[in-house]
C-alpha cells in the first residue's frame, strides 16, 4: 500500500526504511526493500509483518547502495506472507518491482507466460508485471524504460509501480495509472513515494505524476516525464506546504489522540480567510467561482467512502435544510456500477480526506463523463481526486495519520457548513438571523471544543466500565443520525468490537430485539428540535434494562435523570451538533480501544487510503 524509493549518493536504505516507517499509517501487512549497489548487485530483502520486523531480517544482510525502491503491501491477491511481499522479481532474478493496485488481467497475462516457460513463485498479480517486462525486454532487446512502457500497454487496471534492474544503479522506472505516485527534487538526489508524507524531511519540490505517465530517474539527469505513448511531458514542480512537524505524535501516546486533540486548531485552518472576522459573510472561492452552477443546480450528489460518508450525511442536511436543493449521498463503490442517472445540470460532490479512494476516484471519472459538474472536498493537498474535479474547497486539516478518521470528518462538516452558508446567502433562502447564529457558531467552535475535551478524564473513566462488553449501540437523530453512524464506526474500527449506528426511532423495527443489560446504548439526545421524541427512544431502552451512555447539553436534567452515564457537551445551533457530538465519541472509542490494548493507529486489515476498490 506503500512505496518509497530514492537515487542519489546516499546510502538508501536508511532513507527507504524511514520512507516506510512514515507511511506505516496506511496499514499494511508485509514490507520489502531492493537495492542495486555499486557493484550492480541487486539484494531484496521482504518480509510479512512490520517494518521493524523487516528491519530485524536484514539486519545482517546486505543492504548497501545509494538507489533502492522499498515497499509496504495490503494483501489483495494472495495472502500476507514473505513470498508474497513486495518487491517482486523477476524468472531471471535480474528485475525487481513494486507495485501498488491491481493488475486485473494478470491472469491470461500469467497463462501466456507459462506457456512460453515462466514459472511463478507467488500468487500476486504483481508477479505477473515483472515477468512480462522480463520476456518483452529480452524478446525485443529493447531498453528497461521501453519493456516497462510496452508492458503497461498490455496491462488493464490500476497502478502505481517503480522498477530496478540488476546491473543498472542508474536508473529507476516508475509509473502511474489510477494510483497515486509522487517524486521529490533534492540536491542531486530523488525521491519516490505514493504520498509526500516520507518525502518531506528532505525536500520540498515535488512533481505529481499523472495517470499514463512514466517518470525516469536516472543518475545525475534531469527527471523525465513520458506518456505510455512515448511522448514527452512537461516536468511540473510543486512545493508542499507541509512540516515534518506535522508528521510527529509531538507527546501524545498515539496519532489519533494527537488528531482529535488538535480538531480546535484544525476547525480554525479549515475556517481562516473564508469567513469574515466580523462574521458577516463566508467565502469560499470554488464555490464562488462556479456560482452560476451551484444555483441553478437541480441536484447535488455526495460521493464518498467510510467516514467521509458518513460527513456527506450531514452535509444532504446542511445544504437541504439551508438551500433547499435536494440532494443525495452516494457510496462510491455503489455509485460507480449502477449506471447512475446523471443530467447536465447535477453536481457531484466528491469527498475524500486522502484525495486517493480508488472508488471515489472512479466515481469522479463516471461522472465527469455523464457531463456533470464536479466539485471535490479533500485534504491531501494535490492528491487525485483533488486533480480531477472542476473546483473544490480543502479542509486544510494538516496531514491525518491515524488510519480512524477524526479531525478530517469535522473539517469535512464545517467545509460542508461553509458551502450551505454560501449558497443559502446567494439565494436568500435562510434569514440573516439564522445566517449570523451559523456563523458565530462556527467562530466559537474551536473554544466549544476545547470544553468538550475537559471530559476527556470522565470519558476514559466511563471507557473502563465497557472495555468488556460485546456490542454497542449508538443511536441518534436528524443532524446526529449520522454521528451515531460515525460513532460505531469508530468503537469498530479500533477496538473491533461489534458496533451499529441506528436512527434512534427506528430501533423500535429491529434492533430493540438486542437490548438486555448487557447492551450499552450511546444515545445522542442534545437539545434540538426532536429532543422530546429522542427522550421516548431512550426510556424505550431503559425499560428493556440497556445500559445508556447519554450525550446531552448542558444543563439537561431528562435525560440525566433516565440514562447511567452522561457526557455534556455545550450548547450550539442544531445544524453543529454533529461537530460538537462526536468528539466524545471519538474520545469514548480511543480509550476503550487503549484498554484493550489495540493498536489504535493502525487498526488490524485496514487501510488508511484505500487505493485498489
Ligand atoms: C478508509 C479509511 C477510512 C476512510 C475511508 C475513506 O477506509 O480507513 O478512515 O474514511 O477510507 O477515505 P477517504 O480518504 O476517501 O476519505
Amino acid at each position: 500500500c506503500g512505496i518509497v524509493g530514492y537515487m542519489g549518493n546516499r546510502e538508501a536504505y536508511g532513507i527507504l526504511v524511514g520512507g516506510l516507517h512514515r507511511l506505516e499509517y496506511r496499514g499494511y501487512d508485509s514490507a520489502g526493500v531492493a537495492l542495486v549497489n555499486e557493484k550492480g548487485e541487486l539484494n531484496i530483502h521482504k518480509c510479512k509483518g512490520k517494518v521493524a520486523d523487516l528491519e530485524n531480517y536484514a539486519k545482517d544482510k546486505d543492504t548497501d547502495g545509494s538507489m533502492g525502491i522499498a515497499h509496504t503491501r495490503w494483501a489483495t491477491h494472495g495472502e500476507p506472507n514473505d513470498i508474497n511481499a513486495h518487491p517482486h522479481y523477476s524468472e531471471s532474478a535480474s528485475l525487481a518491482i513494486i507495485h501498488n493496485g491491481i493488475i486485473e488481467n494478470y491472469s491470461v497475462l500469467k497463462e501466456a507466460l507459462m506457456e512460453n516457460g515462466y514459472s511463478f513463485r507467488s500468487t500476486t498479480d504483481t508477479e505477473v508485471l515483472v515477468q512480462l517486462i522480463e520476456y518483452i525486454r529480452n524478446n525485443n532487446h529493447c531498453s528497461l524504460l521501453e519493456a516497462v512502457r510496452s508492458a503497461l500497454k498490455k496491462v488493464v487496471g490500476a497502478y502505481a509501480i517503480a522498477v530496478v534492474e540488476k546491473g543498472n544503479n542508474d536508473e529507476i522506472i516508475a509509473a502511474k495509472q489510477s494510483s497515486p505516485l509522487v517524486v521529490g527534487i533534492g540536491e542531486d538526489e530523488y525521491f519516490l513515494a505514493s504520498d509526500a508524507t516520507p518525502i518531506i524531511e528532505y525536500t520540498d519540490r515535488v512533481v505529481y505524476i499523472d495517470d499514463g505517465q512514466i517518470a525516469v530517474i536516472r543518475r545525475d539527469q534531469p527527471l523525465k516525464i513520458l506518456s505510455l505513448d512515448n511522448e514527452e511531458g512537461s516536468v511540473d514542480i510543486k512545493k508542499l506546504d507541509m512540516s515534518i512537524g506535522q508528521l510527529e505524535k509531538g507527546g501524545y501516546p498515539h496519532f489519533m489522540l494527537k488528531e482529535i486533540y488538535e480538531q480546535p486548531k484544525t476547525i480554525i485552518d479549515c475556517t481562516r480567510g473564508r469567513i469574515s472576522a466580523d462574521g458577516s459573510s463566508v467565502t469560499l472561492s470554488g464555490v464562488m467561482a462556479n456560482k452560476e452552477r451551484f444555483l441553478n443546480a437541480n441536484r447535488i450528489i455526495f460521493v464518498a467512502c467510510g467516514t467521509s460518508w458518513h460527513a456527506s450525511l450531514i452535509g444532504e442536511r446542511l445544504i437541504e435544510e439551508m438551500c433547499r436543493i435536494p440532494v443525495e449521498v452516494e457510496y462510491a463503490s455503489e455509485f460507480r456500477y449502477r449506471n447512475p442517472v446523471i443530467n447536465k445540470g447535477d453536481i457531484v460532490i466528491a469527498v475524500s480526506q486522502s484525495g486517493e479512494t480508488a472508488d471515489t476516484l472512479a466515481a469522479v471519472e463516471l461522472a465527469k463523463e455523464r457531463g456533470a459538474f464536479i466539485f471535490g472536498i479533500c485534504n491531501q493537498v494535490g492528491s487525485s481526486i483533488a486533480r480531477a474535479t472542476d473546483s473544490g474547497t480543502y479542509i486544510h486539516v494538516g496531514p491525518e495519520i491515524g488510519v480512524a478518521s477524526t479531525k478530517a470528518f469535522t473539517g469535512q462538516v464545517t467545509v460542508m457548513a461553509m458551502i450551505a452558508l454560501t449558497l443559502a446567502h446567494e439565494k436568500g433562502t435562510v434569514t440573516p438571523e439564522y445566517f449570523s447564529e451559523v456563523i458565530r457558531g462556527l467562530q466559537r467552535l474551536p473554544e466549544l471544543i476545547e470544553r468538550v475535551l475537559e471530559s476527556d478524564g470522565r470519558i476514559s473513566e466511563l471507557s473502563k466500565i465497557f472495555t468488556y462488553s460485546r456490542n454497542f449501540l449508538y443511536l441518534g437523530r436528524g443532524y446526529n443520525y449520522p454521528v451515531a453512524l460515525e460513532g460505531a464506526l469508530k468503537l469498530k474500527e479500533i477496538s473491533y468490537i461489534h458496533a451499529e449506528g441506528y436512527p434512534a426511532a427506528e430501533m423500535k423495527h429491529g434492533p430493540i430485539a438486542l437490548i438486555d443489560s448487557e447492551m450499552p446504548v450511546v444515545a445522542i439526545a442534545t437539545a434540538d428540535n426532536i429532543y422530546d421524541k429522542t427522550v421516548s427512544n431512550i426510556q424505550t431502552v431503559k425499560a428493556r434494562g440497556g445500559k445508556i451512555i447519554a450525550v446531552v447539553t448542558e444543563g439537561d436534567t431528562v435525560v440525566r435523570a433516565i440514562a447511567d452515564h452522561c457526557i455534556e457537551v455545550p450548547p450550539i445551533i442544531e445544524c453543529l451538533t454533529p461537530i460538537l457530538v462526536s468528539v466524545p465519541l471519538q474520545l469514548l472509542a480511543y480509550h476503550i480501544a487503549v484498554n484493550k490494548d489495540r493498536n489504535v493507529d493502525q487498526p488490524r486489515n485496514l487501510a488508511k487510503s484505500v487505493t485498489v476498490e
